[in-house]
């Protein structure tokens, strides 16, 4: 993207996240999804990362944390409460430990890995065991004083919990640690950090009454959290049913490792999330979030990604704070359900009856956790009831869990170069004519496009085992239900579209485990290299089996020789007849062929044979051949002759060499004598090319 463009997609995704913005906050309409709507605030995030000259004051990105509000007392914190850097996918996860371990070289890094929850963040302060204040982040540096509020929540002890020596000891704390921990709760300050949450159950219970009630909605757990301590009635917030859990401890009571500050924390009073775990690497703490992409549903608060924090304490320090987050920690997020991309293209893929389904090409897009990059349109109607044109951003959602679904069109981001769909006049896949049918089907009455060649698609999937066949690419594990089910999707049109599948594209494919398609991808890698004569019978060219390729390849010995060859320069082949030649012929001269060729030869590597080539015996010599002969046809006599260097003319003049004659010779026979031209039969000349 040039830096012109990126202003002006930087412009229009401004405007968008603004406009989603005023509607939800000033006319409180849940116009789109939070995850689409952070899927815009990504890419305005990434496109000002690559051109950061291109921020702007005014930039929904520029925006920090909710400023304290006047009708409470401020709070200056401690030490400031920050935010955190998030990581979209094993990439961006791989990359952020790259980055400390550039910065630490030798550490031996291990996380501890806490479920990210989606609330307010709190800081509680207790001094001598009893709570003195908590307070909201605010700016980050300073806070708002909601102690009342938040002592109506259950789970906020108001005097801590004094641990046994013998528990703590058990938890493997040092007599030392265990001092200070005691000390801390007895008569020191002790300020933990976590957040307060608004449960699932609770919000669904809390809307269902108020809309009984006729009282306004909460958009989501998180506002229902967050209202309701940012509020000045106390009972309010106590109605609210809120629930708190730690996920840090500030002050200094001998932690070495961030697992023990959660250990402490509950051992002194708090909940803390049983979920969360310790990972000895990154392999584990990827393992983790991959569990909960699925689980987090069942969790009693929304969950919206893992926070990955650097276990050992010692390395904070040296690794610092960037911007308003912590280098040693990162919220490793799960990708929403709803994301925003764009449509590259539209493609069509041809069902088994013929029918023609527009499929949509996206620029690849992390969706609940699998890369997505197509979405079926099902029909014209579903492109037009969208208003979907070529390069429109769009909303994508996944429904059910597997198949990508088209939300909906975000026009206000379109630039003028968008381009229109329209179903064109013949089959992308075979050529057939496409017929306009009127379908009924469950929604009643449709039309549908269809291939008027009724075999298109059973003439492909034929195709294309042949090509994959052992005798041919000899690609294990694509079998015909595989292939069925790649051309159903649009995946694979021709056999050179094998090449172009990626693991996610298959990985989205229903019962496709994860490890299939790997091996898979690897088969498919392996198949690129191969011996020409394997290649050419993997073309599927009609007529031309194994054995026929063998002579095709030891004869012409490249590809690009037999492609520009002729009939006459294929039918001079000693075992290959006229039928076969034209054929061969004819598939090379097809424009849709020589696509194809095209783009296979740039994935395969194709091994040539090593010609032996026939001693050149006749070489520059005229052959006439006439009578018929015993023990070969005229066509390999020919061959003979070609093969050896010599020439075959059909008729006898002073120029010719030899005649070979068979029995009952013609007038060619005649003419010879005359002209006192060689004669041979058809044993002497056997004897002579032998
Ligand atoms: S650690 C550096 N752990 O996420 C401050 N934060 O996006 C991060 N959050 O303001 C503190 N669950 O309110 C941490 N297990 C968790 C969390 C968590 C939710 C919130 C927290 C923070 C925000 C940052």
């Amino acid at each position: 993207m040039t830096k012109q463009e990126a202003k002006q997609r930087i412009e229009k995704l401004k405007e968008e996240i603004n406009h989603h913005r005023y509607l939800y906050h000033v006319e409180d309409k849940l116009d789109i999804s939070d995850a689409a709507f952070d899927s815009l605030k990504n890419e305005l995030e990434e496109l000002e990362l690559k051109f950061p000259d291109l921020i702007t004051p005014d930039s929904p990105t520029q925006r920090v944390g909710g400023e304290p509000l006047d009708k409470f007392k401020k709070v200056e914190h401690s030490s400031p409460m920050l935010s955190l850097n998030d990581a979209f996918g094993q990439d961006e996860i791989k990359a952020w430990e790259e980055r400390i371990q550039k910065l630490i070289p030798r550490a031996k890094l291990d996380y501890f890995c806490e479920l990210k929850m989606d609330g307010l963040a709190v800081s509680l302060v207790y001094e001598n065991g009893i709570l003195v204040y908590g307070a909201t982040r605010g700016d980050g540096k300073i806070g708002e004083d909601v102690t009342q509020n938040l002592k109506t929540i259950e789970a906020i002890p108001l005097k801590l919990r004094e641990p046994a020596d013998s528990e703590l000891k058990k938890a493997g704390f040092s007599e030392a640690q265990i001092k200070k921990i005691l000390s801390a709760v007895r008569s020191g300050k002790i300020e933990v950090r976590g957040e307060a949450i608004m449960t699932k159950k609770v919000f669904e219970e809390l809307n269902k009454k108020y809309k009984k009630e006729g009282k306004a909605l909460l958009a989501n757990p998180r506002n229902g959290a967050a209202g309701s301590i940012r509020q000045l009635d106390p009972k309010i917030t106590a109605s609210r049913k809120l629930d708190f859990y730690v996920y840090s401890l500030i002050s200094d009571l001998g932690q070495e490792k961030h697992i023990e500050e959660h250990q402490i924390a509950k051992l002194i009073g708090f909940k803390t999330i049983p979920e969360n775990r310790y990972c000895k690497d990154l392999e584990e703490v990827i393992r983790f979030h991959k569990s909960f992409i699925s689980r987090r549903e069942n969790l009693l608060f929304e969950c919206d990604g893992v926070v990955v924090v650097v276990n050992n304490n010692n390395l904070h320090k040296k690794l610092g704070v960037v911007g308003k987050a912590p280098r040693w920690m990162q919220a490793y997020k799960f990708s929403g359900k709803e994301a925003t991309t764009k449509v590259k293209d539209i493609i069509l893929s041809v069902g088994r009856t013929g029918i023609l389904t527009p499929v949509a090409i996206l620029e690849p897009v992390n969706l609940s956790g699998v890369t997505i990059s197509r979405a079926t349109l099902h029909n014209l109607d579903e492109i037009k009831r969208l208003g979907l044109k070529i390069g429109d951003t769009i909303i994508i959602q996944r429904a059910g869990d597997v198949i990508p679904d088209i939300v909906r069109v975000l026009p206000k981001l379109r630039t003028g170069k968008e381009k229109e769909f329209h179903m064109p006049k013949t089959c992308p896949i075979c050529g057939g004519r496409v017929l306009k049918q009127e379908i009924s089907g469950k929604k009643g009455e449709s039309v549908g496009y269809f291939c008027a060649n009724k075999n298109c698609l059973a003439i492909s999937l034929r195709n294309i085992m042949h090509f994959v066949s052992k005798g041919a690419m000899d690609i294990e594990g694509l079998g015909p239900k595989i292939i069925d089910q790649l051309m159903q999707e649009g995946l694979v049109r021709n056999p050179a579209d094998i090449y172009d599948l990626k693991e996610r594209d298959l990985e989205s494919l229903e019962r496709f485990a994860e490890k299939s398609a790997k091996n898979l991808i690897e088969a498919i890698e392996k198949s690129k290299n191969v011996s020409l004569s394997r290649f050419l019978n993997a073309l599927g060219i009609l007529h031309v089996g194994e054995e026929t390729a063998i002579d095709l390849a030891n004869y012409f010995g490249s590809i690009n020789k037999i492609a520009e060859a002729d009939f006459e320069k294929i039918n001079a082949i000693s075992n290959i007849g006229p039928v076969v030649s034209r054929s061969i012929s004819d598939w090379f001269a097809q424009e849709k062929n020589k696509k194809l060729l095209e783009k296979l030869l740039k994935f395969v590597k194709i091994e040539n044979p090593k010609i032996l080539k026939k001693k050149q015996t006749l070489a520059g010599m005229t052959i006439v051949l006439t009578g018929e002969l015993e023990s070969l046809s005229r066509e390999q006599a020919k061959a003979i002759v070609r093969e050896r260097g010599g020439d075959v003319s059909s008729s006898v003049s002073i120029k010719t060499d030899l005649v070979v004659a068979g029995a009952e010779p013609g007038s060619k026979y005649d003419k010879a004598k005359k002209l006192g031209v060689k004669i041979m039969g058809e044993e002497e000349f056997l004897g002579l090319v032998k």
